[in-house]
């Protein structure tokens, strides 16, 4: 039986299982064109879901503009590819994706994060990875070996690739990390070649060491798919040039890049296609994915579609590129909820142990310092960051540990707070006072205790680029009440 045709008919029929004797005969011209060509060829497909930078993002963002990402989302996207006669799904990605780029965190608030995002990634069935710095900056490489991270340019104790193969397909992964600490960087193109010694129906170079390396090794490696890589360049298509197309997918985990492919019977670089007949099979699809398994909404147009692309394949690597926002249409029930919540808990338990620790200083929140600075508290009501635990209340996300840090003053601090219960974070909700002048506690009494010095780093913390991207610290200085204080001091 023809495997292509099986497919085609498992998409267009009643729900429920087809049984093979009922299947009526390929269409004869299909079968003309085939023996016209002399090769009987079905058509492979296989789909890469690619995903970078998600540098330790958990959860979805609450960043004003894109308020997208997260695993759970991710996960209910990819089951929507594993329904039964789905072609094979594979997982990717290339990498610094267990920490958040912040200083100064607490090496055991960032081992908790890498593990629970590794726990995560391995969830959604993550076949293989390419390590960045920041990953070796908070692991160790034995662990990140251990987990499928495979790099062809840093060397033992990491495999250079991976071979992965399901439903009859076999996808080759090399891994390309960049170079730490100033490592000599190795010749990338002849590390790959090197590396691409096994079998496999197609290969991918997983990248996070930067553009030129990328096209280097697009243009230079033969029999290579493609190149997989972090958004380094910002591209929006893919970028082509003599050989593999280099395929950017955007950071954070707020997009999942989904790679359509049909391949040939020899591994070659893949042919972009971004309309036509293919596009139409692929929203089909997704379109059948999103109404859920065995809604019947392929119709017959959808099986013209998928015999022209059968033709249309013939001895060519075809890809198609989709990045899907993994938006709140995707919220709903998934095993991962159960992991996130643990790692809420343990986030929690960090908390209350660096809260727990002898400090000379303390919080004493913003209900001490109004007998004597009523005038700034009044004109701090009026900033933004009075209103920032509102914000959370209004996303359900006032007990969560992941938002709260940023959204109100001193959790998980020495002398703070890490009980979210809501009559105890009641005193330190909002970005208070000492958010930014830092725990001033014994300062009423004059202890002697004054404010820690403000600098672009203290709003940095959490004006990070992932929640506050078009950040400028001399702009947003203008813009506080502190500030704007200051001006009024000033004398005529
Ligand atoms: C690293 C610090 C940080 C974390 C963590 C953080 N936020 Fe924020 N958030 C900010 C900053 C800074 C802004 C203001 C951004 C700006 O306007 O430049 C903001 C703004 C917001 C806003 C206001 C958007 C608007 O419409 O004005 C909401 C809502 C929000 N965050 C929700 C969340 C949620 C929900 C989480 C947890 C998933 C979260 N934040 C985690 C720092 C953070
Ligand atoms: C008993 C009165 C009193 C209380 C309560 C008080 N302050 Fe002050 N604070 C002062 C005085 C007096 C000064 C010195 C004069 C000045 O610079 O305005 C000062 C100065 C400051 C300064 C600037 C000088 C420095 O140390 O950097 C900051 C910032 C400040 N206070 C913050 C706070 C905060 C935050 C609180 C609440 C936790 C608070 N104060 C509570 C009386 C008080
Ligand atoms: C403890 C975390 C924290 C610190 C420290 C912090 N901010 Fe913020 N900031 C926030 C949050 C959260 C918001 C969003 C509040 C909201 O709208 O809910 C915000 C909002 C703002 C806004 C309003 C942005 C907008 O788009 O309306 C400005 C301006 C701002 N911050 C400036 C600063 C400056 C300047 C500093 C340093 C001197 C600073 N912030 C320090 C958390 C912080
Ligand atoms: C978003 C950060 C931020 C918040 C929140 C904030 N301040 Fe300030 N504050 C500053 C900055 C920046 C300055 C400018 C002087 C400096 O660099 O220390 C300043 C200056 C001051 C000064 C004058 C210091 C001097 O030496 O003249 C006082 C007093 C003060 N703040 C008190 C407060 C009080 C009280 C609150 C709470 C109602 C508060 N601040 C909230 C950032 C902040």
């Amino acid at each position: 039986m023809h495997p292509f045709l099986a497919f085609l008919l498992a998409c267009t029929s009643e729900p429920g299982p087809v049984p093979t004797e009922a299947l009526p005969p390929l269409p004869p011209r299909l079968a003309e064109r085939a023996e016209d060509r002399g090769v009987e060829r079905p058509l492979r497909e296989a789909v890469i879901a690619f995903t970078a930078e998600v540098r330790g993002e958990v959860e979805p963002c609450g960043c004003p503009t894109t308020p997208y990402g997260g695993f759970a989302r991710r996960e209910r996207l990819l089951a929507r590819y594993r329904e039964p006669g789905d072609p094979p799904l594979f997982v990717l990605d290339a990498g610094e994706m267990l920490a958040k780029p912040l200083p100064g965190k607490a090496p055991a608030e960032s081992r908790g994060r890498a593990e629970a995002v590794m726990a995560l990634a391995e969830a959604t069935g993550l076949d293989a990875w390419a390590p960045g710095p920041l990953d070796r900056l908070v692991m160790p490489p034995e662990w990140l070996a251990a987990r499928r991270a495979v790099s062809a340019t840093w060397g033992p104790p990491f495999a250079a690739a991976r071979v992965v193969e399901r439903g009859g397909i076999r996808v080759g992964v090399v891994g390309l990390s960049a170079a730490v600490d100033g490592a000599p960087p190795r010749d990338a193109v002849s590390a790959v070649r090197d590396a691409m010694s096994g079998e496999a129906d197609t290969w991918v170079v997983l990248s996070n060491a930067g553009a030129a390396v990328n096209r280097a090794v697009a243009d230079g490696v033969a029999g290579l798919g493609a190149v997989l890589a972090t958004a380094g360049e910002n591209l929006e298509d893919p970028w082509i040039g003599h050989g593999a197309p280099v395929i950017e997918t955007p950071g954070r985990g707020r997009y999942v890049t989904v790679l359509h492919l049909s391949l040939a019977s020899t591994p070659g670089s893949w042919a972009i296609e971004d309309g036509g007949v293919w596009k139409s099979v692929a929203s089909a699809r997704e379109r059948a994915d999103a109404a859920g398994a065995g809604a019947n909404v392929l119709g017959e147009a959808f099986g013209r579609d998928l015999a022209t692309l059968a033709q249309h394949t013939i001895g060519r690597n075809v890809a198609v590129v989709s990045v899907r926002p993994l938006a709140p249409d995707l919220d709903g029930d998934t095993p991962l909820n159960a992991l996130v919540e643990t790692f809420h808990a343990e986030q929690l338990a960090t908390a209350r142990a660096e809260v727990g620790r002898p400090s000379a200083l303390a919080y004493g929140t913003s209900a001490a310092c109004s007998s004597c600075h009523s005038d700034r508290i009044a004109s701090w009501g009026f900033d933004d960051h009075a209103r920032a635990w509102a914000s959370l209340e209004s996303r359900q996300a006032a007990r969560n540990p992941e938002c709260v840090g940023c959204h109100s003053t001193g959790f998980g601090k020495p002398g703070g707070f890490s009980d979210l219960e809501p009559r105890l974070a009641e005193s330190y909700k909002a970005v208070q006072c000492e958010a930014c002048h830092g725990p001033m506690r014994g300062h009423a009494q004059q202890d002697g205790s004054g404010s820690t010095p403000i600098t672009e780093a203290t709003c940095r913390a959490c004006h990070d680029a992932a929640n506050s991207p078009s950040f400028d610290y001399a702009a947003y200085l203008r813009r506080i009440s502190c500030s704007r204080m200051a001006v009024q001091d000033l004398p005529d």
